[in-house]
């Protein structure tokens, strides 16, 4: 039989690659003796899954109810569910909805927050069009904005989140080269970054919406705060008022809020407050795409927030997730290499971790292994016995890690820019075992010894630092 023609795929589809953490969750999966700190899994011990027998109970055993969860409902997602969302963002703003210009009607359900970070981008975005992003950036948006074939422009970050003096020179310069017209959105993880642990500080929120203000002449330039680690947050420092409260009328900013994060992946709901024009546009977008997220699951969100069991649940959360958060520094304080420095984040999943100059933390040859069956087997306390690569052969830390049991996020993967920086690393403490996290550090270090020749556990630690690396300005 002679070969079919080859399929001719879009633009956009040859644009869109295999998203890097497909790979990364593959190799986990595949090996589950492997310490993860890779994905940022929630901790599967914490889900609420007793909660939510319960609330589908409640759902399902009155019939009108459950009959109602088993249809389908609006594409802007339910009213009951828009109005205790409404009253949930007042009160972590600590404020009346209307002082913040909004009502139930601004507000959108979607399949997680994801699906409306791809539709907000989707209805703005032509291929060029501009988007300011981090340096280093949530890499699953940078696969989106690629997709959609967008250009993005990064500003540096320090320990008060996204450099926003860094932005304004960046939009002013983008001004005098009369591109302004093509910078569409400034995309910011205001909350506990993904990947980077940091928290934009509020003089930088405020001063945010004045720039995008001042810089929105024939149309107006958007900002898209995604907040979806807004409340894990560890302590009082970490509850500050949203980049949107400082948007009254609801005209600039665009915020994304998640019951991923802080109650269960699986229910797979985001919800947004949208500025009018915005809403409809995106709603109708919606629309093709899946007409309404899942009622079913918006009836046990629902539930879960009228009934107090959310708030319950986001408390036994934060007090878990710090716990497993100070484990985490404490094992990265015993055991990584003078030179090493980190991030300690007030909340959410992430440390960012920056290697000595000259360490290369990327993937390498190591890219070409999906699937866990190719991989050595974890080898746990056997390890030492097994002999170390000649010196003559350069070992990646990547590899030497998966060797040892243990993976990470390489940062590089974070960045936009062609040559982006080697030595970094993302680490999570969502999934991990709490009990495993020290092994696991200690895992990474010795990996780390093995591969530029230091004796692990002979070397001793940098002062944990707030501040990552600042990378490149803008590519
Ligand atoms: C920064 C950030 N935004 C958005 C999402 C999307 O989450 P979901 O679609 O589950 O709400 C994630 C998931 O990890 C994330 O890290």
């Amino acid at each position: 039989m002679p070969q079919p023609p080859p399929i001719s795929f879009s633009a956009r589809a040859r644009r869109t690659g295999e998203a890097p953490i497909s790979t990364l969750i593959a190799t986990v999966i595949a090996n589950p003796n492997m310490i993860s700190f890779a994905a940022g899994l929630v901790d599967p011990l914490t889900l609420p899954a007793q909660e939510c027998l319960e609330i589908t109970r409640v759902i399902l055993s009155d019939p009108g109810r459950a009959r109602a969860a088993l249809q389908y409902d609006t594409t802007v997602g339910l009213a009951a569910l828009r109005r205790e969302l409404l009253a949930h963002i007042g009160r972590l703003e600590r404020r009346p909805p209307t002082e913040l210009g909004l009502t139930a009607e601004d507000l959108l359900v979607t399949t997680g927050s994801q699906q409306m970070l791809y539709l907000v981008s989707d209805a703005l975005l032509d291929e060029g069009d501009i988007v300011i992003c981090g340096d280093p950036t949530y890499f699953v948006y940078a696969g989106v904005l690629q997709s959609l074939g967008a250009r993005v422009l990064t500003v540096p970050l320090d320990d008060q989140g996204m450099d926003v003096e860094a932005l304004g020179a960046l939009l002013a310069s983008l001004d005098a080269q009369g591109l302004l017209p093509r910078v569409k959105l400034i995309y910011c993880t205001s909350y506990f970054d993904n990947p980077t642990g940091l928290t934009l500080s509020v003089p930088r929120r405020r001063r945010m919406v004045e720039l995008a203000r001042k810089f929105s002449r024939e149309h107006r330039i958007l900002i898209l705060e995604d907040a979806a680690y807004r409340e894990l947050y560890f302590d009082e420092s970490g509850r500050l008022p949203s980049i949107k409260s400082f948007d009254p009328a609801n005209e600039f900013v665009i915020l994304t809020q998640t019951f991923s994060k802080p109650f269960a992946p699986g229910i797979k709901l985001g919800y947004t407050a949208l500025p009018k024009d915005v809403h409809a546009a995106v709603l109708h977008l919606k629309g093709s795409h899946d007409f309404g997220s899942a009622t079913l699951c918006q009836q046990i969100a629902l539930e879960a927030m009228s009934s107090g069991l959310y708030a319950k649940h986001a408390e036994v959360l934060r007090v878990e997730y710090c716990r497993k958060r100070d484990l985490l520094l404490d094992a990265l304080a015993r055991h990584m290499p003078i030179g090493t420095t980190w991030t300690t984040p007030s909340g959410g999943l992430y440390v960012w971790v920056t290697l000595p100059n000259g360490m290369d933390s990327g993937r390498g040859s190591a890219a070409g292994v999906p699937s866990g069956g190719e991989l050595p087997a974890c080898p746990g306390d056997k390890l030492e016995a097994r002999p170390h690569q000649p010196a003559t052969t350069p070992v990646r830390l990547f590899d030497e890690c998966i060797r040892r049991g243990v993976i990470y996020v390489p940062g590089e993967y974070c960045f936009q820019c062609e040559r982006p920086p080697q030595n970094h690393l993302r680490l999570s403490f969502g999934q991990v075992d709490a009990n495993q996290i020290d092994d696991g550090i200690g895992r990474l270090a010795a990996a780390i010894g093995a591969v530029v020749g230091l004796r692990p556990g002979t070397t001793k630690r940098a002062i944990p630092s707030q501040v990552p690396t600042p990378s490149v300005a803008s590519t």
